[in-house]
């Protein structure tokens, strides 16, 4: 098998985010957050697809992340097997409610800000450096409620309170920063992102976009500050990246797939790595009514204050064309297209595609030429534990093994890549479905769909083959 060389100082680790694994819900006067008031189950994808949700917390519903993988108590033993596993990094995120509950106070909350003290200063016990996400949808549902999320230019003034507070606690702790998760997620999912539902086809456009332009100046206030506080750190945008496939070679089928690039690949990332809005989205926005209302100051806030790097996500491909018949279409891809037959998919209906993670490194390098870290990527599935205790994840390994080639070699086309953290390298709750059966980790975590569970840990066949791929700096696959 052919061995590729990673970079020296190559960032192997893992990632998560606080509202699916901490639990704690109501500890430490932490306030709601979006995903507190997201019942499990399936019925969490009609809610994420439909209008009309009210953000409350309705009796008798089961409301998973409330308790997660309780890490908010469990950290250190947590942090222990991260270590064990040789993580030179450890993604996380902040949640803004523990640090301002209700998101619209003058001061910071010391209990919240001392829990991540806590959680940094054991990463570092170990030399592990986090790499936070400052928002990984975790709005505090009363600027949902209050504000109607980001659709409001307030929220940009609470969020660079928040912004202050943490790059203020943590400038001698933490040197890789990300703004907001998935930012480009919020044009599918905007309850997640953006902080509102759609109630009529008419919010797709112009709310939608304003509330693009206040996460863009969020986002460009955060990397000034940082820059100004920390000015040795780094701080990236993240996206959700699928590489669009045309279905054939038919040229309106390619200018189709080209058209949805633009919108949900690159948009964002146009705007905050290269500072301006796209040309594209001009046409877009004219095609559609949309004016956005821009401040004095606000494109030069943009301009000036670009991104380092661009940390994305990757689980999947997507395969487009105009006309879809109904039989085409793929169950469960949830970015939608028509199923690619060249790709096999997870239980979940996610297409499996590492050649498309080497596709996607190479599009996204050639057009920024910044610096990429893979900050999430992994397989969902069906966890068994055997009579003897054993978990046998052999199809994770596969998973993982075939990606971890495709990035080898996208490096060897000249790709410029700083590290790889594979997404729910512990079992936690799935953001989508809200199920813990769709588990993703090393680590297995005793704890299922209706909330039962001891919640021990215990290592996986892949934990022992990570170890070694990282020991090895990606020679051992
Ligand atoms: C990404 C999110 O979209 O995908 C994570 O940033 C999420 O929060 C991950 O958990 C996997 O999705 P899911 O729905 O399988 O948990």
């Amino acid at each position: 098998m052919k061995t590729y060389q990673f970079p020296k100082g190559f960032l192997w680790g893992g990632a998560t985010a606080a509202n699916q694994m901490e639990g704690g819900f109501k500890e430490g006067n932490k306030g709601l957050n979006i995903a507190d008031v997201l019942p499990g189950g399936k019925e969490r994808l009609n809610i994420l697809q439909t209008p009309g949700f009210k953000f409350e917390i309705e009796d008798g519903k089961f409301y998973p992340n409330h308790e997660g993988i309780d890490f908010y108590h469990k950290y250190k033993e947590d942090i222990a097997l991260f270590a064990e596993l040789g993580f030179k990094v450890f993604r996380m995120s902040i949640a803004w409610t523990r640090i301002f509950p209700e998101g619209t106070e003058l001061e910071p909350n010391e209990e919240g800000l001392a829990f991540y003290d806590r959680v940094f200063d054991e990463l570092h016990r170990y030399g592990i450096e986090p790499v936070v996400t400052i928002s990984h949808y975790e709005m505090p549902v009363n600027l949902v409620r209050e504000f109607g999320g980001w659709r409001s230019r307030e929220v940009v003034h609470f969020f660079e309170r928040y912004v202050q507070a943490i790059l203020h606690r943590y400038k001698t702790k933490v040197k890789y920063w990300m703004t907001f998760n998935e930012i480009n997620s919020g044009l599918e999912f905007p309850i997640m992102g953006l902080g509102f539902a759609i109630h009529e086809e008419a919010d797709k456009y112009q709310p939608t976009f304003q509330a693009y332009h206040h996460q863009f100046l969020a986002s460009s206030m955060a990397v000034k500050l940082c820059r100004e506080l920390i000015p040795e750190a780094k701080i990236g945008c993240m996206i959700l990246y699928a590489p669009v496939y045309s279905y054939d070679s038919n040229p309106d089928n390619v200018l189709y797939a080209l058209k949805e690039a633009q919108l949900f690949n690159y948009f964002c990332s146009d705007v905050q790595v290269r500072g301006e809005y796209p040309s594209y989205i001009k046409r877009y926005f004219k095609e559609h009514n949309i004016q956005l209302d821009i401040h004095e100051g606000d494109l030069q806030l943009i301009k000036e204050n670009t991104v380092d790097y661009i940390g994305f996500s990757y689980y999947m491909s997507r395969t487009e064309k105009i006309e879809k018949k109904p039989e085409e279409m793929g169950q469960g891809n949830i970015l939608g297209g028509v199923v690619n037959p060249f790709l096999q998919a997870s239980d979940w209906g996610w297409s499996i595609d590492p050649v498309g993670l080497r596709i996607s490194l190479n599009e996204l390098y050639d057009r920024y030429r910044v610096p990429l870290f893979i900050v999430e990527n992994g397989l969902g599935a069906k966890d068994k534990v055997e009579e003897d205790g054993t978990i046998n994840d052999e199809y994770r390994i596969d998973y993982l093994r075939n990606h971890i080639t495709a990035m080898g070699e996208a490096i060897e086309d000249g790709v410029e890549l700083m590290g790889y953290t594979p997404w729910g390298c512990i079992d936690l709750v799935s953001m989508s479905t809200g199920e813990m059966s769709k588990r993703y980790g090393f680590i297995y975590v005793d704890r299922h769909d209706d909330g039962s569970g001891t919640l021990q840990r215990k290592k996986k066949k892949s934990f022992v083959w990570y170890k070694e791929v990282i020991e090895s700096n990606g020679r051992n696959l």
